[in-house]
């Protein structure tokens, strides 16, 4: 073992033990909304992005705005991928075999990659790692709900960064604090009409939460799990490559599913690179849930139910109809808080409460969305989450 390591693994042990002994889990929080305070760090600026633009330069005002930023992330990730493979091998690999990938990709995804790396100055295969590592190190909240009025809300906390660099002075995780400078809202147009809107990190081209007005909401989490895993995107890079990239998936789905069901539908028979959870709610009574899926189609589509009571479904990162691993139970809390809440309650605001709630709020917490799919309002938050804070 290297010392890098071996710090990794005090690092994680220490973690663990704070984490134990402190709990860190609080009262359910409330009057949170409008957004403000130490948790709050600022609004996520808009884009529009022209779906009839040449994929090559759909990115480019995006790109031009956060160039600085963005090149900062990939000098992160190098550095993180140097402290491991010390060599300097991994990042030659990424710089020599992963351009070799770009044409494998799908349109418009290879162009909108290239056309993103041409005008960043990033060489295409960091680009396209940039592109792989959202697929791969989210843990996230997300939650779907229905009012008393048959209204459906859609709200997520997007959480980033895990065991990728701590910093000790001001207890913050190094990629989760670079990654929000990044965050950008998008609008995307066909003719000069919303098609879809998201929240997305500036250079990656998939879809991790989005809205389409009027028909639905979707929100993507990572699935830890050993049947799948990484297995798929190791026999992608040497070439079988029949799976989708998950949040190409979601970015198809957004841009071309015609209504709920169908959005539905492609979320659960589309085979996989790896194994997801797709949450998504429609646009009427009952249309919410939370597909559970492997790489070949869905394990379980839960629902929501409101003649069982169930008026919500909340994914964290744990297949639902087992216990969350006990070091990381956010969902217990977010639950709590949502029944708390009740049906009567709910909104936009009250979900931005349940999400401002630590350790549903925790270190790696990027941003907060809240969307609305009756007025295809989509909007999100930075967020902070001073001491005392869960790592995660
Ligand atoms: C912590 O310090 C880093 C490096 O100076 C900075 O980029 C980051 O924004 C800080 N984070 C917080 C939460 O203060
Ligand atoms: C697109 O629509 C906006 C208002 O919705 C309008 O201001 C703008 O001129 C339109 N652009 C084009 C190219 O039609
Ligand atoms: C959506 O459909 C249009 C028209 O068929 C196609 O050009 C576009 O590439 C599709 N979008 C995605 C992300 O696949
Ligand atoms: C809900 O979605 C369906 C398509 O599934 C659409 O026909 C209908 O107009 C939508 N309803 C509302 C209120 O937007
Ligand atoms: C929240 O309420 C649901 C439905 O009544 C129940 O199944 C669940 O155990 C409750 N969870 C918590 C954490 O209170």
């Amino acid at each position: 073992m290297n010392s890098s390591c071996l710090f990794y693994a005090f690092w994680t042990l220490a973690v663990l033990l704070t984490r134990c002994l402190h709990g860190q889990t609080e009262e359910c929080k409330t009057g949170m909304y409008p957004p403000k305070g130490s948790t709050f760090k600022g609004n996520v600026p808009w884009y529009a992005i022209s779906l009839d633009e040449d994929p090559v330069h759909r990115w480019d005002t995006v790109v031009k705005d956060r160039k600085y930023e963005l090149v900062a992330m990939i000098q992160v990730i190098k550095e993180l991928a140097n402290s491991l493979v010390p060599s300097g091998k991994l990042v030659a690999l990424v710089d020599n075999v992963l351009p070799l990938m770009l044409d494998t990709l799908p349109y418009p995804f290879n162009k909108e990659i290239l056309g993103i790396s041409l005008a960043s100055g990033v060489p295409v295969g960091e680009m396209i790692l940039f592109n792989i590592f959202y697929e791969v190190f989210s843990v996230c909240t997300s939650v779907v709900a229905e009012d008393a009025n048959g209204n459906l809300y859609h709200g997520r906390n997007l959480d980033f960064g895990l065991l990728m660099g701590w910093n000790h002075k001001n207890h913050s995780w190094t990629l989760t604090e670079k990654l929000k400078p990044l965050t950008v809202n998008i609008d995307f147009k066909r003719n000069n009409i919303t098609v879809f809107k998201s929240t997305n990190f500036a250079g990656y081209v998939g879809i991790l939460t989005g809205i389409r007005p009027n028909l639905f909401t979707l929100t993507m989490n990572e699935r830890f799990n050993i049947d799948g895993g990484y297995v798929g995107i190791l026999e992608w890079i040497i070439g079988k490559r029949d799976g989708m990239w998950m949040g190409f998936l979601t970015r198809t789905v957004l841009e071309n599913a015609t209504s709920y069901e169908d959005a539905k539908k492609q979320l659960s028979l589309t085979k996989l690179l790896a194994p997801a959870y797709f949450i998504l709610g429609g646009n009427q009574t009952g249309q919410g849930c939370v597909i559970t899926r492997t790489r070949i189609n869905a394990l379980d589509v839960w629902e929501i139910e409101l003649k069982l009571g169930r008026w919500y479904v909340l994914e964290t990162n744990y297949d639902h109809w087992e216990k969350p691993f006990f070091l990381d139970d956010r969902r217990t809390p977010a639950m709590k808080c949502m029944n708390k809440t009740t049906q009567a309650n709910i909104s936009p605001k009250t979900i931005y409460d349940v999400l401002s709630t630590r350790p549903v709020l925790n270190k790696l917490t990027t941003y907060t969305t809240l969307m609305e799919v009756s007025t295809g309002n989509l909007e999100s938050y930075l967020r902070d989450c001073p001491d005392p804070c869960s790592p995660w």
